[in-house]
């Protein structure tokens, strides 16, 4: 039994989609969630300024007793996952080899597709963490960058014809590859599985990176004994404004009551 929480973090709203699956595989946990809405998006920038948004990101986060981090961002955990897990003492888990390993488990025809920002295609991690898995799997990444900006406008309804067009010119090649599982290896995309699965077709399987991340938790913290038998909830930190954050974190979160969130200033870490 540890009754200490859970911190997860991400560049802005998209991370609420593994909170929302820990929610549901683990009510009695109590999550402090980080979203660095000022400075999002990540997946646009240079490694190096990645890894110092994530360090002030988990330097914040360690502020509070955790007893494990969860980096559902597919961005940080694709280029920083090694040196956040040197430098800290406690658990972390990023998305990347939970994904690819629901993704290895479910593919049929042994192709692949990866869906991500620039900076994770960039880093090569999906694909590497795949072929490791399976040297028989062929993997097709594919950067996405116009999805985070509009699923942070909200702009995440399939009949909405500005994302179905970004969507098709994204996907539609992917889908010409015959790949038979998808992975969202952005925590953002889960928000547009309606539109993505009709533009790849019911064949294809959707991998949620955030939802396998917190289902790898589960499974360590099971293993370590490590649960908690408390209420549970989410306390919700943001570095842009409060108001903007409750707005969207209900949509990702899935969740109807009202989530409450407080304005820190990451650059203090
Ligand atoms: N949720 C982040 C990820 O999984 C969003 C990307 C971004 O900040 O560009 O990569």
């Amino acid at each position: 039994m540890n009754k200490r929480p859970i911190g997860v973090f991400d560049s802005g709203f998209g991370g609420l989609t593994a909170v929302r699956r820990l929610r549901g595989l683990m009510p009695c946990e109590h999550i402090i969630y980080f979203g660095d809405t000022s400075r999002v998006p990540y997946g646009n920038r240079s490694r190096d300024t990645i890894l110092k948004y994530a360090r002030q990101d988990t330097r914040f986060l360690r502020g509070f007793d955790l007893k494990a981090i969860v980096i559902a961002c597919g961005t940080v955990s694709s280029n920083c996952l090694p040196q956040l897990q040197a430098e800290n003492d406690i658990p972390i888990i990023g998305v990347v080899e939970p994904a690819v390993r629901r993704a290895a488990a479910l593919t049929r025809s042994k192709r692949v597709g990866v869906v991500a920002t620039r900076a994770t295609v960039a880093s090569g991690a999906f694909q590497q963490a795949l072929t490791a898995l399976d040297s028989d799997i062929t993997v097709f990444s594919h950067p996405c960058p116009l999805f985070v900006p509009l699923v942070e406008e909200g702009r995440c309804r399939p009949e909405d014809p500005v994302i179905r067009l970004v969507a098709e010119e994204y996907l539609l090649p992917l889908r010409e590859e015959g790949v038979d599982t998808l992975v969202l290896g952005c925590t953002h995309y889960p928000l547009l599985t309606e539109v993505i699965s009709q533009v790849m077709g019911p064949e294809v399987a959707l991998v949620d990176s955030g939802a396998e991340s917190a289902s790898a938790l589960q499974a360590l913290l099971t293993e370590q004994d490590a649960l908690s038998d408390d209420g549970g909830g989410v306390s919700c930190y943001t570095s842009d404004r409060a108001a903007d954050f409750q707005r969207l974190a209900s949509l990702f979160l899935g969740e109807d009551s009202a989530i409450q969130a407080q304005q820190i200033d990451i650059s203090q870490y």
